[in-house]
């Protein structure tokens, strides 16, 4: 019977080396959540597929174009997966701008003065011009930024820009969503003093910020939350955060301030039933986090679908656009609308969609 006791041996070292394993060297410290967000299937809204109908644009030249932003000229900006900046003029053609040399490109916006900014999720917040790039801000009172996301200049020059988790970088941020704490951070640069603080803490996954068009109010989306979040910037409520929309039927990343001063938000489905299921335990969070690539697996909804919505100033819904089968895109991570166009961005995608907003309506 000695087999026996050998055998029952190995199996007992080998389920305590799986719990010091799972527990232990866990990367993460998870809360769990009672009732997980809803998915893009529970939107109040029927399905319309209109995103299957966008115009494709550099279709082979981007390459995962997380976001759009377009100059006063009306040249339109975006940050490819392989690190070019890359412009669409008004004649049609595309440009191979500036290197970058970076695999890490998230938000980018256009100044007043002309300067591209550019999220760098992993170097910080760059400033791009035709003489070069800098680095405006990497680290904010000795804290590296890990996960710097999505910016916004306001009109006295300020930039506000999110870092989503202070905890996991662009290729860990899976691990963010299952630890579902609120890692992130909204910080505000000052290019005249050249400071950065930290203006909003505490925010699950802080992806888009806008302002709105008096700029009374900034909104920050927290993806994990299915929420957006506002901030007063002037009046009576001065200094308050508030929820400004909850509930959404995905996960909100970057939202942009449309001409009639409604947003688009766009929505990507970070949950799934298994993961719904995971949420609710501690153990199954070392778990799945122990072997990382079960992660992608219970999230791959977002490869699936894609949707956008447009909310008005009350924080309600006006209109969605969505691709319910991800027949031509998926993972839409941004929505801009110029020029009674809406120019949607992607993080599974090798072109920008460009959608007609008119006949939509
Ligand atoms: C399009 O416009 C850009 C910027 O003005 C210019 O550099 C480029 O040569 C033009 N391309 C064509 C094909 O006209
Ligand atoms: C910088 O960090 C220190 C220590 O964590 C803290 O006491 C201080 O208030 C911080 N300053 C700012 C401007 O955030
Ligand atoms: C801005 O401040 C950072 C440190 O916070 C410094 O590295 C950088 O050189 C400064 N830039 C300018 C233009 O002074
Ligand atoms: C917010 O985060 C800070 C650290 O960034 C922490 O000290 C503080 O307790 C947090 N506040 C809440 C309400 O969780």
């Amino acid at each position: 019977m000695a087999w026996l006791a050998t055998c029952s041996s190995l199996v007992l070292v080998g389920v305590l080396a799986l719990a010091v394993q799972v527990f232990y060297f866990s990367p993460i410290d998870p809360i769990i959540i009672e009732r997980p967000p809803p998915l893009l299937s529970a939107s109040p809204f029927p399905i319309n597929n209109h995103l299957q109908s966008v115009i494709k644009l550099g279709e082979g030249i981007v390459k995962d174009p997380e976001d759009i932003c377009v100059d006063k000229h009306g040249t339109l900006y975006t940050a490819s997966r392989d690190g070019w900046i890359l412009r669409l003029h008004r004649n049609g053609s595309w440009e191979h701008w500036k290197n970058l040399h970076s695999h890490t490109l998230l938000g980018i916006t256009i100044t007043t003065q002309g300067d591209v900014i550019v999220c760098d999720s992993d170097k910080g917040l760059l400033k791009v011009t035709d003489d070069g790039v800098t680095v405006l801000v990497s680290q904010v009172n000795g804290s590296k930024l890990r996960l710097v996301d999505e910016v916004v200049e306001a009109s006295d020059g300020s930039l506000y820009f999110s870092d989503a988790s202070t905890k996991y970088d662009l290729q860990n941020f899976l691990l963010d969503l299952l630890e579902a704490r609120p890692n992130g951070r909204l910080l505000k640069y000052n290019p005249s003093l050249n400071e950065t603080c930290v203006f909003l803490d505490n925010l699950t996954f802080a992806n888009g910020v806008a302002l709105s068009k008096d700029e009374d109010y900034l909104l920050v989306c927290e993806t994990w939350r299915h929420r957006c979040l506002r901030h007063w910037l002037k009046g009576e409520k001065k200094g308050k955060t508030e929820t400004f929309i909850d509930n959404l039927p995905g996960g909100p990343d970057n939202i942009h301030l449309a001409p009639d001063g409604s947003f688009w938000v766009a929505l990507v489905q970070a949950t799934s039933e298994e993961m719904g299921f995971v949420h609710s335990s501690k153990l199954l969070k070392h778990l799945v986090a122990s072997f990382p690539r079960s992660l992608g697996n219970v999230v791959r909804g977002a490869h699936k679908k894609a949707m956008v919505a447009n909310v008005g100033t009350d924080g309600k819904i006006i209109r969605i656009f969505d691709d319910s089968e991800g027949k031509v895109m998926t993972f839409v991570t941004s929505a801009l609308e110029f020029e009674d166009h809406l120019y949607l961005g992607s993080l599974n995608s090798n072109f920008i969609g460009k959608l007609p907003l008119r006949s939509e309506t």
